[in-house]
């Protein structure tokens, strides 16, 4: 199926077509309940401003709340019916990928013909029957489910926008069937506890529902296997559940890769220990192109209190929960189990405003209407390319990867350097050792007594200073404290005596100097943790 696109030498590999597409076609989505528009009028004004004409079908974004009007009131031209449209719209875009039309008793991919070009969420994987038609009509297919995931591409990643509303929209529908409070409450009536809430994989639509939970008020828990998120899953305000295994989950372009048996059983005892527990379990572990992984058993399920829910993200990919039904919402043994496929659908006006900027940006970075062309050297556009006049060019070439950071908290160092380190380690402590039996053995005795108290001191210094957390400033911060901290004990020590004496008086300027250190810093923290205060 790979097939190489070719690029033109002349214009450094970009293939320009010969005719510069003019007219954008926004049809209406013909799959049942789809409520999302693949322009809204400001995202329609956009792509005007691109150079693009837009034409939208009668109604298309009616489900969405954009009337037909407010298409009309920024220049787009209304067309009544489909067959129309697709035939004068140079580029189509759309949501859902193209389908039998039963109005007009056609597939929607035979309205597309030579030219054209058609960019929507294709799926070519778990499509292969469409990409024939599509390829059929030698029209170019750009997938937006097919946007590789690296930084440059996120304006144009659809997928993480709509997983973005997924993620948030699980939060809504978790609530509305669970029978109380996200926060806790103390009130006259009584002591309301906060409702918990596991979140399984810390992805986009992960990170998004335990952003959605946190606000509400919800004691929130997170899991996922790749230890990159932990960071992110703590600046949300949530707990990152860690599994005593070493394994990390980080796979290819940002998305995790297959763990091992062992790893998925162990993750699967943390999560039949945290069922008996929590109130809401919202699960979006997956790796792309797989089954997603089931994670929630039935008897987990069972294990939870009555009254507890699940939002099964994962449904459609088979689902997370062993009981989950893709599409439907019931529930089982006490505990609602929502599985429904169609979240971002369900905010179709924020959705489809998310999309339409996804898609103005991609037409943007294409050139817009003046300097259109289809860069196969732009590793972006190269990755969401499906179909390039008719020819099948998906799935692209691999994006080679940067070699990963070390990461922290992990042995950074090989065995080589450790057993050096060691062994210099040892050389040190020989050297010492000698050092202080030749001390002992010449020197008087009251200096040894000296180098004892000396000694014992350097140890119990090292052990207290070091041993400091930095727990609320820097780690330089709290040894500089440490230091003056014990610089003050000292001090004090020396503070008896006629107030003249010399000692007395510098042991009072070593207690001042220590003091003004210790509250400056905190002072200075302080004022710095302020800034982080709204
Ligand atoms: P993502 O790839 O960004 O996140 C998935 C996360 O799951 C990753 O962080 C990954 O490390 C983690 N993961 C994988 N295996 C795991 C395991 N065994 N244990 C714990 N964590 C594991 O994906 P994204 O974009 O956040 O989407 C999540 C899910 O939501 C997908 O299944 C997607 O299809 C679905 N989705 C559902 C919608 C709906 O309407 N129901 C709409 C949009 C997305």
């Amino acid at each position: 199926m790979t097939a190489t696109v070719e690029t033109t030498p002349k214009t450094g590999g970009i293939s320009s077509q010969q005719v510069q597409p003019k007219k954008i076609g926004i049809p209406k989505e013909v799959y049942l309940g789809e409520c999302r528009v693949a322009a809204t009028p400001e995202t329609a004004k956009k792509l005007q401003k691109l150079g693009f004409e837009v034409l939208v079908e009668a109604g298309a974004g009616t489900l969405a709340n954009f009337s037909d009007q407010a298409y009309q009131e920024v220049n787009c031209q209304i067309i009544s019916d489909p067959e129309t449209l697709w035939r004068e719209a140079d580029i189509i875009l759309k949501v859902r990928p193209p389908q039998f039309h039963p109005e007009i008793n056609k597939h929607e991919a035979e309205l597309l013909s030579e030219g054209k070009t058609l960019i929507s969420f294709i799926w070519p994987a778990q499509n292969p029957e469409l990409l024939e038609k599509l390829a059929a009509t030698k029209a170019t297919v750009i997938g937006m489910d097919a946007v590789p995931r690296i930084s440059r591409a996120q304006k144009i990643d659809a997928l993480s926008s709509m997983a973005n509303i997924a993620g948030y929209r699980a939060v809504v529908e978790a609530a509305s069937h669970f029978g109380r409070f996200f926060t806790g409450q103390i009130t006259a009536a009584g002591k309301i506890p906060p409702a918990k809430v596991l979140v399984i994989g810390a992805g986009v639509a992960g990170l998004a529902a335990i952003g959605a939970a946190k606000s509400l008020g919800a004691v929130v828990r997170a899991f996922d296997t790749r230890l990159e998120v932990k960071d992110q899953v703590k600046s949300l305000g949530a707990e990152f559940l860690e599994l005593e295994f070493t394994e990390d989950g980080s796979g290819e372009g940002g998305y995790a890769k297959t763990m091992s048996k062992e790893f998925i059983e162990a993750e699967m005892t943390l999560f039949a220990e945290q069922a008996k527990e929590v109130d809401i379990i919202i699960t979006t572990a997956l790796i792309p192109g797989k089954r997603a992984p089931i994670l929630i058993t039935k008897e987990m399920v069972e294990s939870m209190k009555p009254g507890s829910v699940i939002v099964d993200l994962a449904s459609e990919q088979g689902g997370n929960c062993e009981v989950t039904k893709p599409g439907e919402v019931y529930t089982y043994q006490d505990v609602t189990i929502i599985g429904l496929t169609d979240l971002p659908s369900r905010m179709a006006s924020q959705s489809s405003q998310l999309y339409g900027n996804n898609l103005w940006h991609l037409l943007k970075e294409m050139g817009g209407a003046q300097d259109y062309h289809i860069n196969t050297e732009d590793e972006m556009i190269r990755g969401a390319l499906i179909l390039h006049e008719g020819e099948v060019t998906w799935p692209a070439p691999k994006i080679p990867q940067p070699t990963p950071p070390v990461k922290t908290g992990t042995t950074v160092t090989t065995g080589l350097q450790e057993s050096k380190s060691k062994s210099l380690g040892s050389l040190w402590l020989l050297i010492a050792g000698i050092a202080l039996a030749t001390i002992g053995l010449t020197a008087p005795t009251v200096m040894l007594s000296h180098l004892t108290v000396f000694v014992l001191a350097c140890f119990l210094g090292w052990m207290l200073i070091w041993n400091v957390n930095p727990a609320l400033h820097t780690p330089l911060m709290s040894v500089t404290n440490a230091i003056s901290g014990i610089v003050i004990v000292g001090g004090i020590l020396q503070m008896s005596g006629p107030i003249t004496s010399p000692v007395v008086i510098l042991g009072a300027i070593a207690i001042a100097v220590a003091t003004i250190n210790i509250a400056g810093g905190f002072y200075v923290t302080q004022r710095m943790l302020n800034k982080f205060h709204k």
